[in-house]
């Protein structure tokens, strides 16, 4: 049985997951319409900032019973660095999988297929007659408002949370939501005492992942699991000393 993992970069929000969702539903219907030698399933993952991360995607692949994985990078542009790490990613978690003997590939980046260019040449003729104008249809709250976004919402602690592909790949999007729930729910989110989080791209330590710092204490943490979030906000955000035990030892 083959499984097709489908891999996206990630997003804000729910839309990401939503759209990726779809994207397999659409590709699923059609491989089982063409009655070929299709793939048994195909499932989603995300290289950052979303969830199932790539290892997990392959855990759930290989527990549904597949006996060979493949991993289709969706994203543009292709970036060779980071299919090489993908390809690291796929070994290093292979050689935790103890089931039944698994075949992994991972095929061309849609980038590299000509299937891409072809799509994109049949929107353009799809909507080559289009009149619509933007705009004229845009609302009058679109225009440039100098009020807006223009200073940070109060803090005392700026919290800078990696979503990069490493610390995504060790579950950085579960602790960025378990880092705004338990902000929210002790009122230190976006307040005066309490912080302001932010996600991050790569902040370097990344075989600590997911990392965190804690500014203005120069604080840098490995935030392995959602209860290190837990003890940090309590002890750093909420009682102002540093959680010794979560930070990243030189
Ligand atoms: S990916 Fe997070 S520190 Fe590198």
């Amino acid at each position: 049985m083959t499984a097709v993992i489908l891999l996206s970069r990630g997003g804000y929000g729910h839309t990401p997951r939503e759209d990726l969702d779809q994207l397999i539903n659409s590709v699923s219907a059609s491989l089982n319409d063409a009655k070929t030698d299709a793939p048994s399933f195909v499932i989603g993952a995300f290289v950052n900032r979303g969830a199932p991360s790539l290892p997990d995607a392959l855990h759930s692949c290989a527990e549904q019973g597949a006996t060979k994985i493949v991993v289709l990078p969706l994203f543009v542009p292709s970036d060779k660095n980071l299919q090489r790490w993908l390809a690291k990613v796929m070994v290093r978690w292979h050689s935790t999988w103890d089931g039944a003997p698994l075949v992994l590939q991972i095929w061309p980046a849609l980038a590299e297929h000509k299937a891409l260019g072809e799509a994109i040449t049949s929107v353009i003729k799809e909507y080559s007659t289009d009149t619509s104008d933007l705009i004229k249809t845009a609302p009058p709250r679109w225009e440039h408002n100098p009020a807006g976004w223009s200073y940070p919402p109060p803090h005392s602690y700026h919290l800078l949370l990696c979503q990069g592909p490493r610390c995504t790949a060790n579950g950085a999007t579960d602790r960025w939501q378990e880092l705004r729930n338990r902000l929210r729910k002790k009122n230190l989110l976006e307040r005066k005492n309490g912080a302001l989080p932010v996600t991050t791209d790569c902040l370097f330590p990344c075989n600590h992942g997911p990392v965190m710092i804690v500014h203005p204490d120069n604080a840098w943490y490995s935030v392995p699991s959602t209860a290190a979030v837990d003890t940090i906000v309590t002890q750093h955000i909420e009682n102002k000393s540093v959680a010794q035990e979560h930070l990243i030892q030189p």
